[in-house]
């Protein structure tokens, strides 16, 4: 059995839907949540759902022992980020070279880096006039929103749109990719 363990920000509609992915799965389990935001609507779903979920600060989660600690308790072997917003630490990418994956909402390498987030990349895709948008699915380096592509899926960006409609649009592809490529990734990288 493969324990992920997710790092999420905010509203976690994809931790949620990987939860409900992998709910009756015999090889991949979802061991736990980090969470950087106390008011982030991840931790109530987690709840909903049993998932063991951790809110920790930037003094915690700057802390190697710490981390390393709890990641090693909770047996996890994968990571995957959900809508986080910072930057995981180098030490963490080290130590899970190639077993952290990152979904980012537009065709990457458009529309990435710091501060491009949640609403702000679909806004950015409208203001340059982009015909489609989609999804990217990626290993993580040291820095945002990089790392060797495993997967991208194409939308089209329509005339009327707004942050509001494309992001529905990007999201509906997120939750029908993101799960299967994660199951993908686990079975390649780890074995069954
Ligand atoms: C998702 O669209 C995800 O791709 C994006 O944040 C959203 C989180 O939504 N991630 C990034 O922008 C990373 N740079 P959710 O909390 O409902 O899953």
């Amino acid at each position: 059995m493969w324990n992920i363990t997710i790092f999420a920000s905010g509203n976690g509609s994809n931790a949620e839907n990987i939860f409900n992915y992998f709910k009756n799965s015999k090889l991949i389990r979802i061991g736990l949540v980090i969470t950087d935001n106390p008011k982030a609507f991840v931790i109530e779903r987690c709840r909903r759902q049993s998932v063991p979920c951790l809110v920790l600060s930037q003094r915690l989660l700057d802390d190697s022992d710490f981390m390393l600690g709890v990641l090693r308790d909770f047996r996890t072997n994968f990571v995957a980020l959900a809508g986080y917003i910072k930057l995981i630490p180098e030490y963490i990418v080290t130590a899970f070279d190639h077993r952290i994956v990152n979904i980012h909402p537009s065709l990457l390498p458009k529309h990435g880096g710091k501060g491009m987030y949640g609403k702000r990349v679909h806004q950015s895709v409208i203001d340059s006039n982009d015909k489609e948008s989609g999804i990217t699915i990626h290993f993580i380096d040291n820095d945002y929103d990089r790392g060797p592509t495993i997967f991208q899926a194409k939308c089209p960006v329509l005339p009327n749109d707004t942050a509001d409609t494309l992001a529905e649009r990007v999201h509906a592809l997120e939750y029908e990719h993101y799960p299967k490529i994660i199951e993908d990734t686990i079975i390649k990288v780890l074995g069954q």
